[in-house]
């Protein structure tokens, strides 16, 4: 079986929807080749865009499933029944098969294709920017190239890490969701400073730098986020007093309820 590479691995991505356009940029900027990349989309507008656009060339579910090294599945989760039945029949032996599927297990890619290497890959939203966080999961089929193969394409998207599948849900309901729940965070300050008498303007500038700094401060000061919150909160001081009422809310334990209820989700998805 020949080895594969980013610039060699001939590819075929089933959907490039918002997270497959921002697969298919990462591959492209982990360096691969557009002239070995082929895709298919149901729009017939959305392939004539993508084509246009990015220099790849669109082409039938069965014959990327023929020619592919590496066959991608970015499409909703609910496809992916449908898919399985185009691509089984003319699956090339040795092929990796990457799914981005919210939910759906190895055991399931597994048994709808025969068997083939899969891995699995819960990326989440900030990949739109090359800034994404995925989690990544092997079955025993894959190979250390097709291993590799997955690990660079993935570091031009962002960070992955590799978990053990069954930590996938937890995961998933960690970065996976969690750009939501820091969404729901900034909603709730922006609201909570508007009533304080600050416009929603000023409210969404304040809060929105702010947490890009605390990001960045987390990011690049090597400190842990319980010492950086410690190094704004003198005793008795303002942030204590805000703190405070966390506490006595039980964030922590309200923060963990979310992330249950997602993982279980998710869990139910399968
Ligand atoms: N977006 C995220 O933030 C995110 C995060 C983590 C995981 N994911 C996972 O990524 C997957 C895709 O999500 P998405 O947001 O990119 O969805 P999306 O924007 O709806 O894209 C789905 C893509 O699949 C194509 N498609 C559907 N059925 C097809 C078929 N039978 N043949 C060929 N193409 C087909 C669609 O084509 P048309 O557009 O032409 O219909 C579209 O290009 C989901 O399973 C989701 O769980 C997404």
């Amino acid at each position: 079986m020949n080895q594969i590479d980013i610039k060699s691995a001939q590819i075929g991505l089933i959907g490039v929807g918002n997270m497959g356009e921002a697969l298919l940029v990462a591959l492209l900027k982990a360096g691969s080749d557009a002239g070995r990349i082929k895709f298919a989309v149901r729009r017939e507008e959305r392939s004539v865009q993508i084509a246009e656009r990015y220099g790849i060339t669109a082409a039938s579910i069965q014959e990327m499933a023929a020619t592919s090294d590496v066959l991608m599945i970015i499409v909703k989760p609910q496809d992916l029944e449908s898919i399985m039945q185009s691509v089984a029949p003319t699956l090339k032996a040795g092929a990796l098969v990457i799914s981005f599927l919210a939910g759906k297990k190895i055991a399931t890619l597994e048994a709808g294709l025969g068997q083939p290497a899969v891995a699995r890959v819960m990326p989440n939203t900030p990949t739109l920017l090359g800034v994404g966080m995925a989690i990544v999961s092997f079955n025993k089929m894959v190979q250390p190239d097709q291993r590799s193969f997955v690990n660079d394409f993935l570091a031009a998207a962002g960070k992955s890490i590799e978990v053990e599948e069954t930590l996938q849900d937890a995961a998933a309901a960690t970065s996976g969701s969690g750009p939501a729940y820091f969404f729901a965070f900034v909603e709730a300050m922006i609201a909570g400073a508007i009533e304080m008498g600050i416009d929603s303007t000023t409210a969404t500038t304040l809060v929105t730098q702010t947490i890009l700094g605390a990001a960045k401060m987390l990011d690049e000061t090597g400190k842990s986020a319980a010492t950086l919150r410690e190094n704004v909160t003198s005793p008795k001081g303002m942030t204590y007093e805000g703190l405070k009422v966390f506490e006595e809310g039980d964030l922590d334990g309200l923060v963990a309820r979310a992330m249950n209820a997602a993982a279980a989700r998710s869990r139910a998805m399968a």
